[in-house]
């Protein structure tokens, strides 16, 4: 059995699809008489409607309809939220007359083409009644009563006597995933049935999502989102224009196309919320961490109660006998706030890291020593304290340390040197939970040698299909190449949202699975097809014999495969089109508790400052993760390398900017919005220590598609401050505030 595919670095099995534009995205599926929705956007930030003036848009030309919050049923509130289902934003949208937020939707023209709805959607007239909004973290109450408290020891008596404490406040601004491929619905009514052409990480969430905000039953949904051009978590749960556009749809008896543009995209569509958050960490000369404080004020917006959990983090990183840690929820006048990728543990990874670098500093400890000192050996965030499913953090370490030369580094500021230039070098640990959940996955053999396997989970970019095709083709021998995959549809068999990572150790054991299964019922078949070789009356002997099936070849074991035959023979032999088998898989609630499952990672940074030109720029990023069996070395390292660009994007560049008068976003398109492009990025390197996590699954499989991000922005700042004793506590880096810097020449 060729067992090689798993872990080979297999192509994309849809990247031809991809690269010559056949694979279709939600707004490419070919549809007749399809019209286009355009939203309206409030152009305040907190205020009442007083007024809509449709008079001279509904006399445009190709109008068909204009909604609006007075003229539009109301729709139903979600009713789940994550258990069972979730909705990006609590509030369905048209409910009232309120204005929560600048770009919120308050009016939806319908037309025949989008320019028409675009040009009718721009003379729409809304007089609002405004007051000024808050945005920020000042300009509006703090609550007293934390939201999130987690507690053990007594850590601020620890504090207290601590002869060695870091205590600094961090920032975090707004940062807005935008994916290459925008927000977009088409929705489409048969009857008393709708079908939702999609972007979505979740297409089943979607549906039942859509069903309880429509209020009809689920089996008159169909969710479709056969490719996306990513989502990085802001296509995890729907978004208002999605119902708008199913609302539309039926009130003009049309298919209606609704594309959120580049600019509601920062509004309208989540966003990662700026944080606030003070970070007190207290040690013994010797660099024990002897207490950690961590409180967070995070903002949320008017119309949800989004946490983004930046303490989990703090809670299981490092030993240490007295942890506190708390987070408090502000409402602002700001688009509801959604996960982006490696939400809660990369923004709070970054004070963490950043003083626990602040803390070698004072300690005159090399850093990694002083991860070592604290290492955990066990999850000290339970009580009691768990162990792990598998940790290899340590060798992550050793391994980047040895691979960066990590040994070289001289810690004085600005002593490293390389022409005109001086480099920084920072370092910083990254982690991530792992998680599993259910997944039902059906796999056909057919009678033509191909195979099927279908699953209600999705491919957001990161090699799902792939993943699929590897396991169907390590269980039956059949090539990738002769295995069709089919993902993103609400009605195949049940599948997991692609959220937290955990899609490849959720449906990797139900794959396998079902192909086996498959497999067991054309060895079957072989056994009792009286035109089957292997039936009894065909053997010899007359005896049955165990049997195999290997590079698609049903055999004898034994026997080499060649001695068999192709196993649609023995469907033909039997006039069968395919056998199939499907099943089911989740973890064992019994078994939960027995471990904590996290995958862990080492980043290595350096940075090089021009100071005669005031320039920084990366130089060097190198990645160690252990995140159990890769099975896919080609997809897994682009996830890694993939996250290490964001990070040295959330490190240097992104921010979201709001004006106070209005709310707006500022930087709202990507010529202000800055992320790292070719020219930030030098050369990424990234190593997996591989021990497969058999606590997880069979495959040992944990997720890779957040943890590259996790450790950058502090391994960043921490490298900056190396080269120019310039400490950045507020992202992103900014030049002015490196102009600072007393190390003026190299
Ligand atoms: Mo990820 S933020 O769960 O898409």
């Amino acid at each position: 059995m060729s067992t090689s595919i798993i872990g080979a670095a297999v192509t994309r099995v849809d990247g031809p699809l991809k690269v010559t534009g056949k694979a279709a995205y939600a707004l490419d599926h070919p549809l007749e008489n399809v019209a286009w929705g355009v939203p309206v956007a409030s152009t305040v930030g907190n205020a009442k409607i007083v007024g809509i003036d449709l008079s001279t848009a509904e006399r445009m030309p190709g109008v068909l309809a204009v909604l609006h919050h007075g003229n539009t049923e109301p729709l139903f509130r979600p009713a789940g939220q994550w258990e069972h289902s979730r909705a990006s934003e609590a509030r369905p949208p048209f409910e009232d007359d309120n204005v929560y937020y600048y770009g919120q939707y308050v009016a939806l023209v319908v037309a025949n083409t989008f320019e028409q709805a675009k040009a009718a959607a721009d003379a729409v007239k809304v007089q609002y009644s405004a007051q000024k909004p808050s945005v920020s973290f000042d300009d509006g109450p703090i609550p007293e009563r934390p939201r999130v408290h987690y507690t053990r020891g007594d850590a601020d008596q620890a504090f207290e006597s601590a002869p060695v404490k870091v205590d600094e406040t961090y920032e975090i601004p707004v940062e807005t995933h935008n994916p290459m491929e925008m927000h977009a619905t088409i929705a489409v009514w048969d009857g008393d049935k709708v079908t939702l052409y999609e972007t979505t990480q979740g297409v089943m969430n979607h549906q039942q999502v859509m069903s309880e905000m429509l209020g009809i039953p689920l089996e008159r949904i169909l969710v479709i989102s056969p490719f996306q051009g990513s989502g990085f978590g802001g296509k995890l749960f729907p978004w208002p224009h999605s119902l708008l556009a199913a609302v539309g749809a039926k009130k003009v008896n049309r298919p209606v196309k609704v594309q959120v543009p580049r600019s509601l995209m920062f509004t309208t569509v989540g966003h990662r919320p700026m944080t606030r958050q003070h970070m007190r960490i207290g040690a013994t000369q010797d660099g024990k961490l002897v207490s950690i404080q961590h409180d967070v004020i995070q903002p949320t917006s008017m119309v949800d109660t989004y946490v983004e959990a930046c303490t989990g983090v703090t809670t299981m990183l490092y030993s240490c006998d007295n942890v506190a840690a708390q987070q408090t929820l502000v409402e602002r006048n700001l688009g509801t706030p959604t996960p982006m990728r490696g939400p809660g543990i990369v923004p709070g990874l970054f004070p963490l890291e950043s003083a626990m670098d602040e803390l070698a500093i004072r300690l005159n400890m090399d850093p990694l020593e002083l991860r070592l000192k604290n290492y955990a050996e066990q999850d000290e965030s339970f009580n009691p304290a768990r162990p792990w499913s598998s940790k290899h953090l340590r060798e992550c370490y050793e391994v980047g340390a040895a691979k960066f030369g990590w040994s070289k580094r001289t810690p004085q500021v600005g002593s490293m040197k390389n022409g005109t230039e001086i480099l920084g070098w920072g370092m910083a640990t990254a982690t991530w939970h792992a998680g599993r959940g259910a997944a039902t996955v059906r796999v056909r053999l057919n009678a033509d040698g191909t195979a099927r396997a279908t699953c209600a989970t999705q491919d957001i970019g990161t090699g799902t299909y792939t993943v699929f095709a590897q396991i169907v083709s390590e269980k039956t021998g059949i090539p990738i190449d002769k295995i069709d995959v089919v993902l993103g549809r609400s009605s195949l068999p049940p599948g997991p949202t692609s959220g937290g990572s955990t899609v490849t150790a959720t449906v990797s054991p139900a794959i396998s699975q079902a192909a086996q299964g498959a497999v067991d019922r054309v060895i079957a078949a072989a056994q009792s097809i009286p035109g089957s070789p292997f039936h009894p009356n065909n053997l010899p002997e007359g005896d049955p014999v165990k049997l195999l099936m290997t590079a698609g070849r049903i055999h004898a074991a034994g026997k080499p495969p060649e001695s068999g035959v192709p196993f649609g023979e023995i469907l033909t032999a039997g006039k069968l089109a395919a056998l199939e088998n499907e099943a089911r898989t989740a973890p064992d609630p019994a078994k939960e508790h027995d471990f904590s499952a996290h995958s862990f990672g080492a980043q290595f940074i350096e940075v090089a400052w021009d100071p005669g030109i005031a320039r920084l720029r990366v130089s060097r990023a190198l990645t160690v993760i252990d995140a159990g069996r890769i099975i896919n070395h080609r997809t897994g390292r682009n996830q890694i390398l993939g996250a290490v660009v964001m990070g040295i994007g959330m490190a240097m560049f992104e921010e979201t900017i709001y004006d106070p008068r209005n709310a707006k976003p500022l930087n709202n398109n990507f010529a202000d919005y800055l992320v790292a492009t070719n020219a930030d990025i030098p050369e990424l390197d990234c190593i997996f220590v591989e021990y497969p996590d058999l606590h997880l699954n069979e495959y040992g499989a944990r997720g890779i598609g957040e943890i590259g991000l996790a450790g950058v922005a502090p391994a960043l700042t921490m490298a900056v401050h190396h080269a120019t004793g310039v400490r950045v506590r507020r992202l992103p880096v900014r030049i002015e505030e490196l102009m600072g810097s007393t190390r003026l020449t190299a």
